[in-house]
């Protein structure tokens, strides 16, 4: 369905088309190039010693994960309320999940919730910075360290966040909806030089330096395509970051007075990648399809994992009540650099009508 104002749409411009025609035309002498000054410049942002490109956030996730040895036996906790990417490469893996309530307000992992228990496996906890929000992460450290526990951020939407490394590796990810899009992609990030040795074996095939294959594994390659893109992207990080700032507070003026909407919670650590809202009283499914015929494109604000076919048939009386009131009641409003004031008043205008509905 083609909309008049979509969820997302990425910026590709001119610049970007050309530095891709010029890559196509000198590949065989710049092959591997992009993809290091990619890695370079991400690794310089974040203020990490090591990046790893990838073809996507998933990815990201599994190849790290392998690099970690996770593996039967070993504990993954990790919150409900998100893209079901960590639980999935985990459970591939064959690990043990645990499913967390979240915060009703940031969207993240309530560390209140958190209990480790004792187990002769590895254990691991899943921070995920839901929508730009970086949530207790001190908390989650301590409880790391109290449980002999390994902490990663899944930062797939906290690209740009300078916040420091704070668990022994985390991801990004370059989906569309994300801050910067080449399409897809996705990158690992660590401070520690054995995860990242092991994540590059792992990310091309398990082959070692020498070319020998030492373990069997996939081909997670970012193409470098992506990466002459990103490179262009990443120069106007600042721009898209303060573009979607501005929306975000626009929305949140227009409106704060509409007593049936909570607004997401505004401070200073965190990006807006994404405008997701709460409403008090209604379902979201109607408010969905009343959009839809208005040619705007709404949508859940995510996936409450525990709730999908599979994953309750493993855990069929898990309950975690905030995050299936999320899945009722959480929007996602359309977010882009672009989106226009006319646009803005037009999502805020045809939603209020929808809920008076
Ligand atoms: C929190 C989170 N982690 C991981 C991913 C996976 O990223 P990708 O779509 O690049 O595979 C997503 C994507 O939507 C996500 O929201």
């Amino acid at each position: 369905m083609k909309y008049k104002i979509p969820l997302y749409k990425a910026e590709i411009k001119e610049n970007e088309i050309n530095a891709v025609k010029n890559y196509l035309l000198t590949e065989e002498k710049n092959r591997g190039r992009e993809i290091k000054k990619l890695e370079n410049k991400l690794a310089e942002i974040h203020g990490v010693k090591h990046v790893l490109a990838v073809s996507s956030g998933t990815l990201a996730l599994f190849v790290l994960f392998q690099a970690l040895k996770i593996t039967k036996g070993d504990q993954v906790y990790l919150p409900s309320y998100t893209w079901p990417s960590a639980a999935n490469a985990a459970n591939l893996l064959g690990a043990q999940l645990h499913f967390i309530d979240v915060n009703p307000s940031s969207f993240c992992l309530e560390p209140e919730q958190l209990k480790i228990k004792p187990s002769s496996g590895k254990k691991f906890i899943i921070s995920i910075h839901q929508f730009g929000n970086i949530w207790k992460l001190d908390k989650l450290v301590q409880i790391a360290e109290e449980n002999d526990a390994i902490l990663i951020e899944d930062s797939a939407w906290a690209l740009g966040l300078e916040h420091g490394l704070k668990g022994k590796a985390g991801i990004f990810s370059f989906h569309p909806r994300k801050l910067l899009s080449a399409g897809e992609g996705g990158a690992i990030y660590t401070d520690d030089d054995s995860i990242y040795q092991h994540c590059k074996i792992f990310r091309n095939h398990g082959l070692n330096k020498a070319g020998k294959l030492v373990v069997p594994s996939l081909n997670a390659r970012m193409p470098e395509i992506q990466a002459v893109i990103l490179n262009k992207q990443l120069k106007k990080i600042d721009e898209v970051l303060a573009a979607k700032e501005k929306t975000a507070l626009a929305y949140s003026k227009k409106l704060e007075n509409n007593k049936q909407i909570i607004l997401p919670e505004k401070h200073n650590s965190r990006l807006w990648p994404t405008f997701n809202i709460i409403l008090k009283q209604k379902k979201i499914g109607p408010i969905i399809k009343y959009m839809q015929n208005k040619g705007i494109e709404v949508r859940a604000s995510s996936v409450t994992t525990h709730l999908e076919p599979f994953y309750r048939k493993k855990f069929p009386s898990l309950s975690l009540p905030v995050s299936e009131h999320l899945a009722e009641s959480s929007l996602s409003l359309p977010m882009y650099k672009g989106l226009s004031r006319e646009e803005l008043n037009l999502v805020c205008t045809n939603l209020q009508k929808a809920i008076l509905l």
